[in-house]
């Protein structure tokens, strides 16, 4: 791993040396590829690895020693609680990346409306929360090279159920979590829609069960944990949308950005990555 450790070495020294020299300005953007596409920009990171990081130039960089992960605990199997700890796929990953840049770690849970704001205000370093990439998230932060391809999904009782597929939404009393692009949906494609906004999409599941509401929109692997710890929910076999998680940063913090895509190269490239969407019962194809 010499060869590695070096390069990682280099790595850290060339952020510290563009940071000192100021470069990347305010408003910084980091092309933007999904996950079909090639990265331009991982061909100069692909051998860095977490093994030999020096952790102490990053710290500097970045000029604190924690790295706050900022996220929505309500999110099975991305971010939920266990036993009062928050664990998942992101917050294993977040502490990959803590790791890679050798910093101390803290998660920072809250309403996911909020997370945005939080970042911008310095109260947390990334939103790592299942967020989807939109346009109008990206007018406000940087994304990370996307991590998972997601969708929106439909939620309706096993028994009596209204709705059937998405052209039955219409008129209907749909249940989302606040702030969210099941909710952005709902609002921009669903004619008349009773629309009914929760700060946790289990809240919208209960009242789904108790026959308050018609269906629930979510995320596709958040909404099939729901429903198998639910007898009397099913999820509809219909994508609404077609969407990709990442992590966000501030776009004044490029040094950040780059440590965080060179090291979910170096988490796919050593088969972490796997090992984590197995551990979490996530499609690997899903994040490739
Ligand atoms: N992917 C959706 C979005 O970006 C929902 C994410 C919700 N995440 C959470 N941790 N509650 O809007």
């Amino acid at each position: 791993m010499k060869l590695t450790k070096l390069l990682a070495l280099v790595l850290v020294i060339a952020l510290a040396v563009c940071a000192f020299a100021a470069c990347g300005g305010n408003d910084t953007e980091q092309p933007q590829t999904n996950l079909d596409g090639v990265n331009p920009d991982t061909g100069d990171n692909s051998n860095v690895n977490t093994d030999g990081v020096d952790p102490t130039p990053v710290i500097t960089e970045l000029g604190k020693d924690t790295l706050v992960m900022g996220t929505n605990a309500e999110f099975e199997p991305f971010e939920y609680r266990e036993n009062d700890e928050i664990v998942g796929y992101d917050v294993d990953t977040a502490k990959a990346i803590a790791d890679f840049v050798g910093m101390d770690f803290s998660v920072e849970d809250m309403a996911f409306d909020s997370l945005i704001t939080a970042l911008n205000s310095g109260q947390i370093d990334m939103v790592v929360a299942g967020m989807s990439v939109t346009d109008e998230r990206l007018e406000q932060v940087n994304f990370s090279n996307p991590y998972y391809r997601a969708a929106q999904v439909i939620i309706v009782p096993k028994e009596g159920a209204t709705v059937a597929s998405s052209a039955d939404l219409a008129g209907k009393k749909i249940g989302v979590q606040e702030g969210t692009t099941g909710d952005i949906y709902v609002e921009e494609n669903v004619e008349n829609a009773d629309l009914n906004r929760f700060k946790k999409a289990v809240d919208a599941a209960i009242d789904l069960a108790n026959g308050r509401l018609d269906a629930v929109v979510l995320d596709e692997q958040p909404a099939l944990r729901i429903v198998a710890q639910n007898d009397a929910l099913t999820v509809l076999d219909e994508a609404l949308t077609e969407e990709e998680y990442a992590i966000a940063v501030r776009k004044d913090n490029p040094e950040l950005l780059s440590a965080i895509n060179a090291c979910l190269d170096d988490l796919a490239e050593t088969g972490k990555t796997d090992e984590l969407l197995t551990k979490y019962g996530l499609n690997v194809e899903d994040a490739e």
